[in-house]
């Protein structure tokens, strides 16, 4: 506590001053630390207590006339009309409130109201709905240790005609010796923050909670209807709502009133905030959580929905976020498909309307559009200038984002898609949605990446810190034609060129309907005894005896209608009963809502992944939903089947993470379906796209890391576009590095070549994977790219130029480097042929570098140049 402003250090109540305390303590004629005894309710300052009608009365009912409750006359206490509240602030100071409340006899056997009483945000008493004429209704609370006591008189639920209340008899009792309690300001407002950003809400004298909108400087005293946070359907509110229910006896209406905020300091850096809101006329509550993280500028954002009403209740729309923001917002998207993903972003302004973007594909994220955007306000944003607010959805199924321009601020309403999402929520059950990711930077978009690439490798993916191994693929060298010897055959030339990691892809399993082709074998998960007459193991054996480790594809989710799996449980799939089963990649989901598929999979996965010597895995899902039917679930959970389905999965997942620690995940789904934060926090890594032409994975990659650290994003070398070995090596060593090719038939030089690429990728991936990214030259519609990466402590970086298309030969200009340290510059692993670069083993400050630049060895179409700057 400092002064008069109780600080939660980042989180603020905004409160009168101290300064002001004295002189309303003064103005009542008590010194501030000489009071002892029981304050009347009526001698506190009224004109702080909001009323629906008039203003508030000492000693007498709101019409004027003395204080009456069914008959009894009270000589001392407060007369209020609903809605009204009233805000003490006691420093933990009080030993008890008491009163008698009710509705005051001048309403004439009309009004209904609840009195409520709470206590630094916890629910201390409400006396539910009282009704004109009925007798008045004793208050005693304890308010031992209390810091802020409201006291609140709604409607109860029905409008404020009538509605004459009557604090009758209300006093506070205090402890000896200590200032008196004080009334503050009606409208309640605090900041939630982290170093550079501020979401301000404020409570209204209709109780609801509002947001001033980010970016709005204009602090106007009371916030419109329209500024409502996470508003709801059916009582006022006509914009796109954020919740959307229907209450077990069918009303369609939702009003939520602020009940106070509870917050935990999760460590010096992380806080979590949960404020709790309720129905006025339901038992059924609301409570909205961020979790700040202060030095990145992050917050995470959920909703909590529960009910104990007598039935279901049903949610059309729970939104993760509804963050309110002004206008003059600039929206950067991406849209893909199959081997296209994340093709260019799409920067437009949004105006007055709906602008949505959303995926209804149920089991994974993204095909088409992708759940992660920026916005930028007041103009659009540069690398290194501009507000900008990064946003992504940790959630792997169907997902909407909205975004509601109603001309005087944006509303973006985040969260599962509604659309096929209907959730029957039964009383007692938690609705947790999906978490929603916000980071913030005020001098643009390579500071915001940073920020969230550092909170990534903390908390966004598995072992963030930890470094990757070089890993070959069999893949796009063998498709689904090997077999032992084959396999084994590529270990020796692996490990000769520096390999790590070995990953056998699809095509291993399968025993009546093996798996020689996509058309059969997926479910069932045994090794084909052809290939592998005496299982995985001597695979993996034979891997580790070259001294790599062995990794191992699975699709525990999928089955081919070919497969004895299905022919055993043909009701296991995800279908629509009485329509033809429709197969993408000739292959169905399983009904993972249904107990014995959770268990068949998990066992599967276990049996899998038990395989001596297996240390990395690879979970791909090569379908989307088009038939989302459940033969399992009853009629009326048919419409929750994505979102169970995706919260099952996250179970499997998570059980694989912690069963498995020492194993490493790749997500896959058919290339980048499933890259999400959802998914993303039980895995390593995720497979961006099938397309690995480095040509394309130069833009695909600058794409992805607005949002994810380059180590999250595998990167192979194919021979898809038959690209220059160097340039596609040089491209794949920028994200986390791994191999797809049949080593066996590559020339000399392109070998030489790749074992160049291997051991200057072992040289610098401390700096790669864990150093801070700066985006240099933007390859879209450019004839080259450029990035470099900085170490911690800025002792080293390294500098990667792709050329696209021939282009003059002109300097790249490094950012992040220390300017008064002396870096010397080399190439690695420079391709053959190429001129060696000008400032070759030369020494420069780093505020040269950054100044002059230094110029890069390629300068013709798919060239490229990797350089080392090293500090002395
Ligand atoms: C998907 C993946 C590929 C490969 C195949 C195997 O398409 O994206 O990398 O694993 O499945 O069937």
């Amino acid at each position: 506590m400092r002064g008069g402003l109780i600080c939660f250090s980042n989180f603020e109540f905004v409160r009168c001053s101290f300064i002001k305390r004295i002189l309303l303590a003064t103005l009542i004629g008590i010194g501030p630390s000489a009071f002892a005894g029981s304050v009347w309710l009526s001698s506190l300052d009224l004109k702080q207590m909001t009323t629906g009608w008039s203003v508030a009365k000492a000693d007498h009912g709101i019409m004027g006339t003395p204080l009456s409750i069914h008959g009894e006359k009270f000589t001392h206490g407060v007369g209020t009309h609903a809605n009204s509240e009233f805000r003490v602030q006691l420093e933990g100071n009080a030993k008890r409130f008491t009163a008698q409340v009710g509705v005051d006899d001048s309403a004439g056997h009309q009004g209904s109201v609840e009195f409520i009483v709470t206590g630094d945000g916890k629910m201390l008493w409400r006396s539910g709905v009282l009704k004109g004429g009925e007798a008045a209704k004793l208050v005693d609370v304890n308010l031992a240790g209390v810091q802020m006591l409201v006291l609140r008189v709604t409607d109860g639920g029905d409008g404020e005609n009538n509605d004459h209340a009557d604090w009758a008899d209300a006093k506070i009792e205090m402890r000896d010796g200590v200032p008196p309690p004080v009334a503050l300001s009606p409208y309640e407002m605090f900041n939630l923050g982290t170093k550079n950003f501020a979401m301000t809400f404020q409570v209204g004298d209709d109780s609801r909670l509002y947001q001033r909108p980010i970016g709005a400087d204009d602090p106007k005293a009371k916030l419109q209807r329209d500024e409502e946070f996470y508003p709801q359907a059916g009582d006022g509110y006509v914009w796109e709502p954020a919740l959307q229910a229907v209450h077990a006896d069918g009303n369609t209406s939702t009003a939520l009133v602020y009940d106070g905020l509870i917050q935990t300091n999760e460590s010096a850096n992380i806080k979590l905030t949960c404020i709790r809101l309720h129905d006025l006329a339901y038992p059924f509550q609301v409570t909205l959580c961020f979790r700040t993280h202060y030095e990145e500028d992050v917050i995470e954002e959920w909703t909590e929905i529960r009910h104990q009403e007598s039935g279901s209740v049903t949610l059309q729309r729970m939104a993760s976020t509804s963050l309110l923001l002004t206008t003059n917002v600039y929206l950067t998207h991406f849209f893909g498909d199959w081997a296209k993903e994340m093709l260019y972003p799409i920067t437009e302004k949004i105006t007055p309307g709906i602008k949505i973007l959303d995926s209804k594909l149920g089991v994974r994220a993204d095909q088409y559009n992708n759940p992660s955007f920026i916005l930028s306000l007041n103009g659009k944003a540069t690398e290194t200038n501009g507000e900008v607010l990064a946003g992504s959805l940790a959630w792997s199924g169907s997902f909407q984002l909205a975004f509601d321009d109603n001309n005087e601020g944006i509303r973006t309403l985040c969260g599962i898609n509604p659309f096929g999402s209907t959730y029957h929520l039964k009383p007692g059950e938690t609705f947790t949605t999906p978490t929603m990711i916000w980071v913030w930077s005020p001098n643009g978009l390579g500071d915001m990446s940073r920020k969230f690439h550092r909170w990534a490798r903390d908390f966004g993916m598995r072992d963030g810190h930890k470094p990757r191994a070089v890993l070959l693929n069999n893949w796009e060298a063998t498709g689904f034609d090997f077999d032992f010897n084959r396999i084994a055959g590529l270990f020796d030339p692996a490990k000769a060129l520096g390999v790590e990691l070995f990953l056998l892809d699809d095509g291993w399993f399968g025993n009546k309907y093996p798996r020689i082709n996509d058309d059969a074998g997926l479910g069932d998960w045994q090794a084909n005894p052809k290939r592998f007459p005496n299982g995985l193991a001597p695979l993996a054996a034979a891997a580790v005896e070259h001294g790599l480790r062995f990794g191992i594809w699975m699709e525990p989710e999928m089955v081919n209608p070919n497969s004895e799996l299905f022919h055993k449980h043909p009701d296991w799939v995800i279908c629509q009963p009485k329509r033809e089963l429709e197969l993408q990649r000739n292959q169905l989901v399983l009904d993972l809502t249904r107990p014995a598929v959770q268990t068949f999979e998990w066992n599967a996965i276990q049996s899998i992944l038990s395989v001596p010597d297996i240390t990395y895995a690879k979970w791909d899902c090569n379908r989307y939903l088009t038939q989302p039917g459940s033969l399992y679930l009853p009629p009326d959970r048919q419409s929750q089947l994505g979102i169970d389905y995706v919260r099952a999965l996250y179970v499997l997942m998570d059980k694989t993470a912690k069963t498995f620690p020492d194993t490493e995940l790749m997500l896959c789904s058919g290339g980048g379906g499933r890259v999400d934060y959802g998914a993303l926090k039980y895995f390593h890594e995720f497979w961006p796209s099938d397309d690995t032409d480095p040509v394309a994975r130069v833009p695909m990659q600058w794409d992805y890391s607005y949002f994810f650290p380059l180590m999250a994003i595998a990167s192979h070398v194919t021979h898809w576009g038959n690209r220059p070995m160097h340039f596609a090596c040089s491209v794949a060593m920028s994200a986390r590095f791994g191999m797809d090719l049949d080593l066996t038939k590559l020339s000399a030089q392109d070998r030489a070549i790749c074992a160049g690429a291997i051991s200057a990728y072992k040289q610098i991936r401390d700096v790669t994977e864990s150093g801070d990214l700066y985006r240099l030259e933007d390859p879209h519609n450019n004839f080259r790219g450029a990035v470099n990466f900085v170490s911690p402590g800025c002792s080293r970086a390294v500098v990667f130029v792709f050329q696209l298309n021939d282009g003059e030969n002109v300097p790249v200009y490094p950012q992040g480097l220390d300017p008064a340290k002396k870096y010397t510059v080399h190439e690695l692993n420079p391709a053959p042929g190429q001129p060696k670069m000008p400032q070759e083993g030369k020494t420069f400050t780093g505020e040269e570098l950054m100044r002059d630049g230094t110029m890069p060895s390629c300068s013709k179409a798919l060239e490229a140049c990797v350089m080392e700057l090293t500090s002395m």
